[in-house]
């Protein structure tokens, strides 16, 4: 980033996965990393952004120069990104919220019950993202997709239907995506897109930026 494009810009960064609490000892969780989130973080910065990541359940190192709030359910992470994006510029939701919670988490460690079914309800989390989209004032809305299959149709319809900006999508499973240093995305807008092939996380993130703050400034007109 030569001229710093995002110099005088505040970056907010959601990364890792989310837990939700079954009971004291147990919890719903996914197999993101938060090394793409991290890495979103790190080259937000260096493009000269003032960048606060919330981070969910990770064993990673804060990038120096970053701003961080750890969370850990999917609520408390719409709490903290709500508050973080009030005066944002950017939002880059990398993280892998969990889509449902159980119903009510046991005081108590559950015990097993002769053979019989365990049933746990689960309930809908609220969609981060997509509740920064209804804001008046909000930030450019950078999603991700993570997709098994059939990538492209659903990557632009989560564009649509959550009415944001831009969305990064990648395959994740067999050695992609999750746990691994490399991936590869594909960007779409409203009316566009751009592939960036497969690489280092922490160099498709810089080249992520890029294309965030060349969207970001032409929309704002600089
Ligand atoms: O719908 P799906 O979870 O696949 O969409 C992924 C995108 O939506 C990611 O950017 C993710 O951070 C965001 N998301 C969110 N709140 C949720 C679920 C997903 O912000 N509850």
């Amino acid at each position: 980033f030569g001229e710093q494009p995002l110099r005088g810009r505040t970056v907010v960064v959601s990364a890792g996965p989310t837990y939700e609490d079954i009971d004291p000892v147990r919890f719903i969780g996914n197999r993101s990393s938060g090394r793409m989130g991290f890495a979103v973080a790190a080259a937000a910065r260096d493009a000269g952004a003032d960048v606060t990541l919330i981070a969910g359940p990770v064993s990673l190192p804060t990038p120096p120069g970053i701003r961080r709030v750890d969370v850990r359910s999917a609520r408390q992470m719409h709490d903290a990104v709500l508050a973080a994006a009030e005066h944002a510029d950017i939002y880059v939701g990398a993280a892998a919220v969990g889509d449902y919670r159980p119903d009510v988490e046991a005081a108590h460690k559950l015990k097993k019950a002769d053979g019989a079914p365990l049933r746990i309800e689960l309930i809908e989390n609220p969609d981060i993202i997509a509740t920064l989209s209804t804001r008046p004032s909000r930030p450019f809305l950078v999603g991700f997709a993570a997709e098994t299959r059939e990538l492209a149709g659903y990557a632009q319809d989560k564009l649509r239907r959550k009415r944001i900006d831009m969305i990064a999508a990648n395959e994740v499973g067999e050695g992609k995506g999750f746990e691994v240093a490399n991936n590869a995305l594909h960007l779409y807008w409203p009316d566009g897109d751009a592939t960036l092939p497969e690489m280092p996380k922490t160099e498709l993130a810089r080249r992520l930026v890029a294309c965030i703050a060349e969207r970001f400034l032409s929309g704002t007109g600089r």
